[in-house]
């Protein structure tokens, strides 16, 4: 997983829980390369899992809605260096129905060893928009962050179902958006 995505949570946990829960999730990633994570490196993803497990730990605080924010913090970076997807789409449903074949696609490129989930979208009434995560990583609830950030940047009039479709392992999940 790419270093970017580390530091960026390391970020968000220094912010919001102060440097002692962050030193402490270091150690619980195992203080493997001693705990220093680079924007430009690529770490084991179980690390991320181990900190983040900690954090819930640390702050009992559930860990969906820690991965949750973990996905709004993130879409706040993307924006930022990556304003031209968001520029580019007409809202919500557009820019969501572009990951797959599009910005990860672009995304890839950037960064030929990036680990990216797979996104599918089944048929859906008009006007709605289904997708469905699937990944090796149990990242779903961070792409529900990334979901709701997207409707709040749009502000479309939306609302969002989410079903686990992985049993309860957050390996896949339905997306389900349609006019509120
Ligand atoms: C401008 C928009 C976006 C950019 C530039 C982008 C880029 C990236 C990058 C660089 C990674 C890290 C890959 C790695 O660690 O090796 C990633 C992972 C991921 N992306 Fe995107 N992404 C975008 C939008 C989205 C959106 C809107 C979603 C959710 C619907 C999403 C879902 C994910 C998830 C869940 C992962 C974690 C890896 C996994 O679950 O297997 N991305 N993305």
């Amino acid at each position: 997983m790419k270093g970017m995505i580390f530091t960026e949570f390391l970020d968000m946990v220094g912010e919001r829980f102060g440097l002692a829960v962050k030193d402490r999730i270091i150690t619980a990633a195992g203080g493997a390369h001693d705990g220093a994570y680079t924007a430009v490196g690529n770490y084991d993803h179980r690390e991320m899992v181990a900190m983040a497990l900690e954090l819930s730990r640390a702050t009992a605080l559930p860990l969906r809605d820690l991965l949750i924010a973990f996905g709004e913090h993130v879409f706040v970076m993307f924006t930022r260096h990556y304003g031209r997807f968001f520029t580019e789409a007409s809202g919500t449903v557009d820019f969501l129905s572009r990951i797959e074949d599009y910005i990860h696609v672009e995304v890839r490129k950037l960064y030929p060893d990036a680990e990216l989930p797979s996104f599918t979208y089944p048929p859906c009434a008009a006007g709605q928009l289904v997708m469905e995560y699937r990944s090796p990583r149990p990242m779903a609830a961070f792409a529900e962050g990334l979901v709701r950030a997207t409707m709040k940047h749009f502000g479309d009039p939306l609302v969002l179902l989410v079903e686990d479709i992985s049993g309860g392992a957050g390996t896949s999940a339905r997306f389900t958006l349609a006019p509120a």
